[in-house]
């Protein structure tokens, strides 16, 4: 595990492109998984602006998105397709065609995410980029989830809701479920990369920087992977420098 800890957020993303960037640079058909929420946003904001100079291409690469919220139509805006599409797909040469996410559409939901379990199967991740949420979950793998679990339907816990609810109206309209990769297949990736920042983060972070590896943190699993490398800004660092 390597961590990094920075002054800020804008430093923070560029450090991710940086460690994106070095880790795909040999390969022809780069896989990705992709995570949404706010952190990430600088990141992909900065792969934006290397695709425009000419640094970097996804036009042969495919993504696997972490999750998505079950009950918002195929429209709305706050589902996470339509998040990546705004911050990246649209903005680069990447073919939507390699583009994957749990399918919420389907009728039957528990065979969605066999499919996508299957699917996940079959492309080991160059790179895994995650958030954390501020009880310690990544993707929508609350606190209890095993480590072996695969892609499933998860109830989102109050936290989690309330935490999501800033990009809804009232915390009634905001999901309450979703699909999620499951542990097990978040860490089979060749590097993951986990950004943190700000305060509300630094609980959980301490977990995960104490090393210790319990199911309450589904985040600690990632110690099970020892290409991890954490880049934090001085406010979700638990610990004086
Ligand atoms: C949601 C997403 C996670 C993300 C988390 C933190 O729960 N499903 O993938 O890591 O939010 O989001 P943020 O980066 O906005 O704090």
């Amino acid at each position: 595990m390597r961590v990094k800890v920075v002054n800020n957020y804008e430093i923070l993303s560029k450090e991710a492109e940086s460690v994106f960037l070095e880790a795909i640079k040999l390969k022809e058909k780069p896989i990705f998984g992709l995570a949404t929420g706010s952190t990430p946003i600088g990141l992909y904001k900065n792969l934006v602006n290397s695709f425009n100079e000419g640094k970097i291409s996804f036009k042969d690469a495919k993504t696997f998105n972490l999750d998505e919220y079950i009950g918002l139509s195929k429209e709305d805006t706050r589902n996470y397709k339509s998040f990546m599409n705004e911050n990246l797909f649209s903005k680069v040469d990447i073919d939507l065609k390699n583009t994957f996410f749990p399918d919420v559409y389907n009728k039957d939901l528990k065979q969605s995410c066999l499919s996508y379990s299957k699917l996940l199967s079959n492309y080991k991740r160059d790179i895994q980029i995650l958030g954390l949420g501020e009880n310690g979950h990544i993707a929508f793998n609350e606190p209890g989830t095993e480590f072996n679990s695969k892609t499933h339907i998860v109830k989102l816990t109050e936290s989690t809701i309330k935490a999501n609810s800033r990009f809804f109206k009232s915390l009634e309209e905001t999901p309450s479920s979703a699909i999620t990769m499951g542990i097990e297949e978040i860490l089979n990736a060749h590097l993951i990369l986990l950004l943190v920042a700000g305060e509300k983060k630094k609980e959980a972070l301490k977990i995960l920087l104490d090393g210790k590896i319990t199911i309450e943190c589904p985040a600690s699993a990632l110690l099970n992977n020892p290409n991890l490398i954490i880049i934090c800004d001085k406010e979700a660092y638990p610990y004086k420098e």
